[in-house]
């Protein structure tokens, strides 16, 4: 998985502690840093495709896979992201429908320091406020960083699944 991201990694030394950052919901002006560390979470998709993605769903469009999306920002410039859907039903969850996490990043330079749980917390306040009981989230079965972050937030393990497809042709 690549995680620099050019254009987008501020020095390291800069972030002392979170004092100049927070996380809000995404905003139009935010649709190419948006794309841009989409593109690096997903280097298998067309960049050229999450930006018109980006561009749609600042305007106005739904996605299937983007219900809300929030933003980590030091001073306005961007530092993550993390994409909300709500999935009609989600592996290992309990309830119908349940908000699930797509897509989770934190530019390289600022892991480490509660970016990535600001933004989880965002996505639970969303989730509470809207009386949803419990929140999904899936990773890859190498992605062992992803998978001690997910349990370090409070996630638990459910299962682990093979998923297999058949083209019609
Ligand atoms: C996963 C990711 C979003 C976490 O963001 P982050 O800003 O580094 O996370 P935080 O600093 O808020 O850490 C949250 C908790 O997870 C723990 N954690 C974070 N990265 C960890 C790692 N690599 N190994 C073990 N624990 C880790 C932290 O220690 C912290 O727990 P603590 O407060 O009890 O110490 C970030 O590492 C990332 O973007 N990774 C690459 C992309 C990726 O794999 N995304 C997930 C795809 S499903």
């Amino acid at each position: 998985m690549r995680t620099s991201l050019p254009g987008f990694e501020p020095s390291p030394q800069k972030y002392s502690r979170m004092s100049s950052i927070s996380v809000r919901p995404l905003e139009a002006k935010d649709s190419t840093a948006w794309a841009a560390m989409r593109a690096a979470l997903w280097p298998e998709a067309d960049a050229g495709d999450l930006q018109r993605e980006a561009d749609a769903f600042v305007a106005g469009d739904t996605l299937p896979t983007v219900t809300v999306a929030f933003i980590a920002v030091d001073d306005d410039r961007p530092i993550g992201f993390l994409d909300l859907s709500v999935r009609a039903y989600a592996n290992g969850c309990d309830s119908m429908p349940v908000p699930f996490i797509e897509g989770w990043y934190v530019v390289s330079s600022a892991r480490g320091l509660g970016v990535g749980r600001a933004l989880i917390r965002a996505a639970e306040e969303w989730s509470r406020a809207r009386r949803y009981a419990e929140i999904g989230s899936d990773t890859q079965i190498w992605n062992e960083d992803s998978l001690q972050a997910h349990q370090q937030c409070g996630f638990e393990e459910t299962q682990r699944v093979i998923y297999l497809r058949k083209k019609l042709s």
